[in-house]
């Protein structure tokens, strides 16, 4: 089964956006297999945005995420990884269509809320990153048999 990795950001923490945020993955009707909360270590920050490393908003993007606590998660269902994507909106909030989760609450790009992986291989690098194995719980909602 797929699964992608998202994170709230300090601004969605810091904003009482947790509960809203995690609504919506809920409500799509997509699994939540691991669940932390936690502040984040600069080395962490580093590797989790590595691609970016020569772009010139790297640093800003580093202090932003270890700047406050971070709800990191993961969830799991056919096409979570695009579709959790949707859900997030574009990168600038500005973009983002009303009903996603940028489009509705943000209005600035290094403050955009949420992390969600772009593409299966990011995915399973960022899942392995920021869990151990034994912190993901394997289970089935009651409800999966009704969403078939
Ligand atoms: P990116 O992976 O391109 O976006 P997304 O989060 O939608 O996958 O960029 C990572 C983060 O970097 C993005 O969420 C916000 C920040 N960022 C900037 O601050 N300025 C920029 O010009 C871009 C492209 C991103």
């Amino acid at each position: 089964m797929e699964r992608t990795f998202l994170a709230i950001k300090p601004d969605g923490v810091q904003r009482g956006l947790v509960g809203e945020i995690i609504r919506r993955f809920e409500t799509k009707g997509f699994t939540l297999v691991g669940l932390k909360f936690l502040n984040v270590s600069k080395e962490l920050a580093e590797q989790h945005y590595d691609v970016h490393r020569e772009r010139p908003f790297f640093g800003s993007l580093v202090e932003f995420i270890t700047s406050g606590p971070v709800v990191a998660m993961v969830w799991e269902g056919d096409g979570v990884i695009a579709s959790a994507r949707k859900i997030i909106g574009a990168t600038n909030p500005l973009n983002a269509e009303p009903g996603t989760i940028r489009g509705d609450f943000g209005i600035n790009i290094g403050r955009n809320l949420i992390h969600g992986s772009d593409a299966p291989e990011t995915a399973q690098r960022e899942v392995s990153l920021w869990f151990k194995d034994e912190e993901l719980v394997n289970w089935q909602p009651l409800i999966t048999p009704w969403l078939k």
